[in-house]
């Protein structure tokens, strides 16, 4: 059987780089996306170092800023020097810059920097590495999403412009599915998560979150697609 190839965005730390560190696990040849170097190559040491004892995949750090369409076009470039095929892709990257902030005084830069990074990067990164997937026999994109994007139920006022950029994360993964019908492109959400981003007083660990991420990235059926997920059920947009 052929190694399989994955690819996570934002893998420096928290969620994403437990991620890289679950399907190199599992023997996955997995390329660590990274925006700042210095962070993904030593995320790649510290995954390296681990693997010596448990036989982890490859890993190999993939420079890329997903909210800059030039950074996205060289990580390709870069990708398509060490391999023709992607089997998995993760589109993890993701800031959260408003917090509790009222959506009345939502700035227009906060906004622009979010949707650039949470939603535009993911449908960038996606088109950029498709030629990739396509030579899969099973090709994934997994967008990591978040509750606080889901519409059911309405919104709780928090971090409008994250929230916002979710809801419209989800609408890329359901274009996607249109777009690539031999593809699975699903949406899942972590949970509240450990991480700089999730704080200390999350309920889920780094390991906990990443656990639906994966299962979506190898394991869940390949017809699944076009759906958003928590914890290996479907929730409601
Ligand atoms: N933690 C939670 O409770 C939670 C809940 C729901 C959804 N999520 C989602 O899960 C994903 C991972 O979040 P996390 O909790 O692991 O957050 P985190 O610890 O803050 O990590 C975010 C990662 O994204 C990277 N990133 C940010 N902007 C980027 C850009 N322009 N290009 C490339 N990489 C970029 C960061 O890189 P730097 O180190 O360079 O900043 C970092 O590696 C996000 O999409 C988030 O929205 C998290």
């Amino acid at each position: 059987m052929q190694q399989r190839i994955a690819f996570v965005t934002g893998a420096n730390k928290g969620i994403g780089f437990e991620v890289v560190r679950q399907l190199a696990r599992k023997g996955f040849h997995v390329f660590l996306g990274a925006r700042n170097s210095d962070a993904g190559v030593a995320a790649v040491q510290k995954l390296n170092k681990e693997g010596e004892k448990e036989e982890y995949g490859e890993i190999t750090f993939l420079k890329i800023d997903v909210s800059k369409p030039d950074s996205i076009r060289r990580a390709a470039e870069e990708f398509s020097k060490k391999s023709d095929r992607l089997d998995t892709l993760v589109n993890n990257a993701g800031i959260l810059l408003d917090d509790d902030k009222d959506v009345l005084m939502a700035t227009p830069e906060i906004f622009e920097t979010t949707l650039r990074t949470n939603t535009l990067g993911a449908l960038l990164v996606s088109q950029a590495f498709v030629p990739f997937l396509k030579k899969s026999d099973a090709p994934r994109i997994v967008n990591v999403s978040s509750g606080g994007g889901q519409l059911t139920d309405g919104a709780d006022g928090w971090a409008p412009a994250y929230c916002i950029s979710k809801t419209a994360l989800n609408g890329v993964t359901a274009q996607l599915a249109t777009a690539l019908p031999k593809f699975a492109v699903n949406s899942v959400c972590p949970g509240w998560v450990q991480t700089d981003m999730g704080g200390a007083n999350a309920t889920r660990s780094v390991g906990e979150g990443a656990t639906g991420i994966v299962w979506l990235a190898m394991d869940a059926p390949q017809n699944e697609t076009g759906k958003f997920w928590r914890d290996r059920k479907v929730i409601p947009w």
